[in-house]
């Protein structure tokens, strides 16, 4: 698959605190319709993605960089009219954060989850142990297991402490699997073995026992040898009583591509007692895209959707982006693009009506 060698590096307006228990958003919804004369559109008008994932209670969540949210209105409407819930693109990684050692930026972080509580949305945590987008000063700094175990700790502590009741889901480690099933290299892995995994679920339930807590992963959306290496960790942690939550799949899909398996090992996984969400959905496309391609790629986005929302745990669907004028695609997979739900110009692509469509059961 090109994403193994992908340079990897690399409320205000209804009256509702912020994340309702899924199930009681919709039924909240239906009650609001019955007593107030009107919803706002950013109430989720009907028709829009956000409308029918309230009218289910999921999530329809979108990856958001700090660039657009603050430069770009027309990118801001799109995003508050489609989705009720949202992830930070790059603001929440430990680079971002953190990029000298005690060196706080929160700047950014602090404006997504401002911006989400202001339009009603949730916020999706991402991400606290990774092997990529570390700052230097922790990547080089040659630090003994017991003190990156303290400083994995205080990250934590420190991260969740600040958005306590505010994020509903934690990504507490990601990508943490090579696609043979075997352990990924990384920081954390080569220092202080798989153990950090559940001393990092540990740490973030003390920290808000209210965040559902995620591991995240790509290439596990088929029935594989990576999604069953992740079947066993993840039965394991919860034989052992770790607070894990969910299972998050990034589902980075070439068009044509969303595996057949999905939603059989989707559901193996909501078996066990987890939530599951697909938490990075783009569909990418080699360019220029051909209508033809549009049109697999809109059968794709539902499909996908479908493949989640079918399954009894699902609790959303989050798109890696809004627009193709912001995507990380074209920089990262050479060749391809055009992997969102709305082009540059902001209409919305056949894959709109897919994923719309997706989220619709009357559809
Ligand atoms: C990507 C961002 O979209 C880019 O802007 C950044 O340069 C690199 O990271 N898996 C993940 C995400 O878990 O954090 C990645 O996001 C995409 C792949």
């Amino acid at each position: 698959m090109p994403h193994a060698s992908r340079p990897h590096h690399h409320h205000r307006r209804r009256r509702v605190p912020r994340p309702l228990p899924l199930v009681a958003a919709g039924a909240l919804l239906a009650t609001a319709a019955v007593t107030l004369p009107q919803l706002t559109p950013e109430a989720s008008a009907a028709t829009t993605l956000r409308g029918y994932a309230d009218a289910r209670g999921v999530r329809i969540g979108a990856a958001v960089g700090d660039g657009p949210l603050t430069s770009d209105s027309a990118y801001t409407t799109v995003l508050d009219r489609e989705f009720n819930s949202v992830t930070a693109e790059n603001a929440m990684k430990w680079d971002a954060l953190e990029p000298s050692r005690g060196g706080y930026n929160w700047a950014a972080a602090d404006r997504l989850v401002a911006h989400a509580a202001a339009h009603n949305q949730g916020v999706r945590g991402h991400t606290l142990a990774w092997y990529s987008q570390l700052p230097s000063w922790l990547k080089n700094g040659n630090f003994s297991a017991a003190e990156l175990n303290t400083i994995l700790k205080k990250h934590i502590d420190t991260t969740l402490g600040r958005y306590k009741g505010k994020v509903y889901a934690w990504d507490v480690v990601n990508e943490t699997f090579n696609e043979d099933g075997s352990m990924r290299s990384s920081l954390w892995q080569d220092k202080l073995g798989t153990g950090y995994i559940a001393n990092a679920l540990r740490w973030a339930h003390a920290a808000d026992p209210a965040a559902k807590l995620y591991i995240n992963d790509y290439n596990i959306e088929a029935d594989n040898a990576k999604s069953d290496a992740l079947y066993a960790l993840a039965k394991q942690l919860l034989a052992e009583g770790v607070p894990l939550n969910g299972i998050g799949f990034q589902s980075h899909f070439v068009v044509g591509q969303v595996p057949s398996t999905m939603k059989a090992n989707l559901k193996r996984f909501s078996d066990l007692g987890l939530e599951v969400s697909v938490t990075e959905l783009d569909i990418r496309i080699p360019l220029p895209a051909s209508a033809a391609e549009l049109a697999q790629q809109s059968a794709d986005y539902k499909l996908a959707s479908e493949n989640c929302l079918g399954v009894a745990r699902c609790a959303g669907v989050t798109v890696w982006g809004v627009t193709d004028k912001y995507s990380w695609i074209p920089g990262t997979f050479s060749g391809f693009g055009a992997a969102l739900p709305y082009n540059e110009s902001y209409a919305p692509k056949p894959s709109y009506t897919g994923l719309s469509n997706g989220l619709n059961p009357a559809a």
